[in-house]
């Protein structure tokens, strides 16, 4: 090839890129979210199924929790009696993000409803919102099998619902329930120490990491530590506790 060939060459494969972002921001990207809210996977060992027949517009919570509904993207539907996707108020100024759905929850098809879904309606009340004014789902929406943490390549299979159903609800405030909504919405490293109450950002919505109340069951001692993490956020959104 001559150096103008070479020329040529380099040019028809610029703006065959450039017409393939160009065409991807027109679909709108995953879900219809723009391209720049969704974070790519990283490449995984087991190829991870799409969710069938994803519905890209219009994007909606309820189009959202019915692909959520169908989704096969990772193992944990396998498990599930049903998928979870969302509780409250989806105009909510705050939103709560916990972990997975567990039995009760997989049960009854919403988030938080057993033990520690008690636990953070009484936090909840607390800081003087009525029942249902707050928005509250789960970095998963199957139920992982006997209750462990999601891992990596199920958080990030599920990540879009997440990302999704945050940038419609988009509240002020978000609170992530222990250190697997922080990592997953950014806040701190796997492993990494001295994550809790340390406020952050999440496509700039602020974020404030606590512990989860299903810890908080089995050591309340630190549920004056998440207390004050809740304070914090009711000054933040110019709340007095009830
Ligand atoms: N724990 C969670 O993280 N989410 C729920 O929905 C219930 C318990
Ligand atoms: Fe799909 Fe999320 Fe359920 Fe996995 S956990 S199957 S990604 S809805």
């Amino acid at each position: 090839m001559g150096q103008e060939e070479i020329e040529d060459e380099l040019l028809a494969i610029t703006k065959e890129i450039g017409a393939a972002i160009a065409w991807e921001q027109e679909i709108g990207g995953t879900f219809g979210l723009s391209p720049s809210s969704v974070q790519l996977a990283p490449i995984e060992t087991e190829p991870v199924a799409p969710v069938p027949a994803p519905s890209v517009e219009p994007v909606s919570l309820e189009v959202l929790a019915s692909d959520a509904a169908r989704c096969t993207a990772c193992g944990l539907h396998q498990g599930r009696t049903q998928s979870v996707f969302h509780r409250g108020n989806p105009n909510a100024e705050l939103a709560f993000v916990g972990e997975g759905p567990g039995y009760h929850e997989d049960q009854q098809g919403l988030p938080f409803v057993g033990r520690a879904g008690e636990l953070l309606d009484k936090m909840v009340k607390a800081m003087g919102y009525g029942k249902g004014e707050v928005y509250i789902c789960n970095v998963v929406k199957c139920r992982p099998p006997e209750n462990r943490t999601p891992v990596l390549a199920e958080a990030k299979a599920c990540e879009p619902f997440l990302v999704g159903q945050l940038e419609i609800v988009k509240p002020k405030m978000i609170v992530a329930l222990g250190r697997c909504a922080a990592e997953n919405l950014g806040l701190t490293e796997p492993g990494a120490r001295g994550w809790r109450g340390k406020m952050g950002e999440w496509n700039k919505i602020p974020v404030m990491p606590t512990y989860h109340p299903a810890f908080l069951l089995r050591s309340p001692q630190f549920k004056r530590q998440v207390w004050g993490d809740l304070q914090a956020v009711m000054k933040a959104l110019g709340r007095t506790p009830a």
